[in-house]
């Protein structure tokens, strides 16, 4: 059984006050949730402060990007082992607006995993197709490049440590979900390429999150799908209710 995984993906939000207190906040909210993990993914700045105040909860912190060498004249740059030092254990990799507006390839996020894993940090890596492409109807093939091309020389032990999100473009920020059929075809078919890039026991265990509009109210039937074992959620990780909604996700069967 894959162990669910919910992560939340801050983005350029929040001073490092309202960052702490919404860390606190889901510390409290949080502390009798079992059996999955959580992970807030923050802005760099506040790593180091959510991660001290994480210290006794179960929830981890993660990041939202990080450059693939481990130091040297890379202004305005941050490593790995830099994170992994202020307590970090996640890192976002890919993101589609990274991939978008700050021009990153396939073969930058597969550096930027490598780079992750290198450091002991878990990389999730995202994928995903434009509305366009989805019309276009090539979804699969951009899926299938994406995954070949950022997983590409990771080892068995390398994949096990990583976490994949499957997060189609056109459902980010929009209020738009895939339909739970819609994400679980992508999921399927991201195992599928893992089983055959890897091996059948690193896809049946590799957890592939799905991320696009999550709300409280849709989460369940997403999480109810047999190959997505979690959520990367945006704008409703903001609020500290919306985001204990989404982990308590069976809570909210109707
Ligand atoms: P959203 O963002 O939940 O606001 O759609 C998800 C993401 O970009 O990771």
């Amino acid at each position: 059984m894959r162990r669910p995984l919910l992560a939340a993906n801050w983005k350029m939000h929040k001073t490092l006050a309202e960052a702490e207190a919404l860390a606190s906040d889901l510390k409290e909210r949080l502390k009798d949730v079992a059996g999955r993990d959580v992970v807030l993914c923050v802005p760099f700045l506040y790593v180091e402060a959510v991660a001290a105040l994480l210290l006794e909860s179960e929830i981890a912190v993660g990041a939202q990007n990080l450059y693939w060498e481990e130091k040297g004249a890379f202004t305005g740059e941050i490593s790995g082992p830099m994170l992994k030092s202020v307590g970090c254990d996640y890192v976002i990799v890919g993101h589609s607006e990274r991939r978008q507006y700050f021009r990153e390839t396939n073969q930058d996020v597969n550096r930027k995993a490598k780079a992750a894993l290198k450091a002991g940090l878990t990389p999730i890596v995202c994928v995903g197709e434009t509305l366009q492409q989805r019309e276009d109807d090539v979804t699969e093939s951009v899926v299938t490049t994406q995954i070949h091309e950022s997983l590409d020389g990771l080892s068995k032990g390398d994949m096990l440590g990583s976490v994949i999100a499957y997060e189609p473009v056109w459902a980010i920020g929009t209020g738009r979900t895939a339909t739970p059929e819609q994400a679980e075809e992508v999921h399927s078919l991201i195992r599928d390429l893992v089983g055959q890039t890897s091996d059948s026991d690193v896809a049946e265990q590799v957890r592939i999150l799905y991320g696009g509009s999550i709300k409280p109210e849709n989460v369940y039937d997403l999480m109810r799908q047999p190959n997505i074992d979690g959520g990367l959620v945006g704008g409703a990780s903001l609020d500290g209710s919306s985001f204990e909604r989404i982990v308590r996700f069976e809570d909210r069967k109707s």
